[in-house]
């Protein structure tokens, strides 16, 4: 069955690796995720935002997920490990319903809240979870963008004076951070970057890697998230652009960040907006390229597959979580 983050996080971090954290809504996105972690034998974390269980609704969202498990055995691999985590908790209700209907990983995103008040909700949430072997993800800081509906023009960063006693009195399982990554395809805009000279790629301003080591000292082993971790990659931004799309200059994390943050106690990279873009290209060439074409399996086979090679380039090359089943 399903399993929670436990001893899936324990072992990323002594490893030096980090668990994928993917978003889905739909069935096409589903089978490419579990393809990719089959293929590269890593674990991996399906989550489901709000958002997501309002369009998709949860109870199909929960079978797809408990389906996936048989999946990944008929793909072959003998012991998958799959979460099934609420990416974004709003309320203790919402955590609770998922718990449940039985998602093994809930994230209680009390991070806009004042302090005490998200010790309190979080805590409340854990107590409950625990009850029931559902781990949870808890959050200090604010993200710029668009954040559990709230919306904040600057980061917030995590203040690592805080970090123990959160961790401590709510006894979370694992904490995300907020260290200049943001939601969305556009998370710098191309007048906060410089061209690197020998590239020529776009460098967005620096994350504040300082704040994550300042973490860590205080939090020894714990297991840190990053949120917000879509790199944007220029080619899919470009085939939508190509093909009648009109994104304008969206840009990312820079892979070799993310390598970085992997080899640390960040054990859990959320990335949904490249599998956004990936499918959206996909779709867009197919409709281009083949006008006459109107079965679905048509443009969103070519969707799943673009999605598959972009999730197995993330566990092979960024978060190296490739090979550990
Ligand atoms: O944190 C945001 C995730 O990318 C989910 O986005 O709320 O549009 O499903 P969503
Ligand atoms: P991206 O928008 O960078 O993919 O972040 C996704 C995320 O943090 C989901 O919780
Ligand atoms: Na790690
Ligand atoms: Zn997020």
């Amino acid at each position: 069955g399903l399993v929670n983050t436990k001893e899936m996080f324990a072992k990323a971090i002594k490893g030096g690796y980090a668990i994928p954290a993917f978003n889905f809504n739909n069935m096409e996105q589903m089978q490419a995720i579990i393809k990719a972690a089959v293929e590269t034998k890593s674990p991996v974390i399906l989550q489901v935002s709000k958002g997501a269980r309002q369009y998709a609704n949860a109870t199909l969202l929960r079978y797809m997920a408990q389906g996936a498990v048989e999946y990944a055995k008929e793909l072959g691999c003998a012991h998958p490990e799959i979460v099934l985590h609420l990416d974004h908790g709003d309320t203790f209700e919402t955590c609770k319903s998922c718990i449940d209907s039985g998602f093994s990983s809930v994230m209680i995103d009390g991070s806009h809240l004042p302090y005490e008040e998200n010790v309190a909700l979080t805590k409340k949430v854990v107590e409950y979870a625990h009850q029931f072997d559902v781990t949870v993800e808890g959050e200090l800081g604010v993200l710029a963008g668009v954040e559990d509906e709230v919306s904040a023009d600057h980061h917030t960063y995590t203040d690592p004076e805080e970090v123990i006693d959160f961790a401590t009195r709510t006894g979370c399982d694992s904490l995300a951070i907020s260290i200049g990554t943001s939601h969305g395809a556009y998370k710098f805009t191309p007048e906060q970057c410089h061209i690197d000279p020998v590239t020529g790629v776009m460098v967005p301003p620096p994350l504040a890697f300082e704040v994550l080591d300042a973490v860590m000292e205080k939090l020894p082993g714990f297991p840190i998230v990053l949120h917000g971790s879509s790199s944007v990659p220029q080619e899919e931004v470009e085939t939508i652009n190509k093909y009648g799309g009109a994104l304008k200059a969206a840009i990312g994390i820079p892979e070799e960040w993310l390598r970085k943050a992997a080899k640390s106690a960040v054990c859990k990279i959320n990335i949904d907006s490249d599998s956004r873009l990936a499918m959206t290209a996909a779709i867009r060439k197919t409709f281009v390229e083949k006008p006459a074409e109107f079965d679905p399996r048509k443009y969103l086979g070519p969707a799943r597959d673009n999605m598959e090679k972009l999730y197995k380039h993330k566990i092979l090359n960024v978060l190296g979580s490739d090979n550990k089943l």
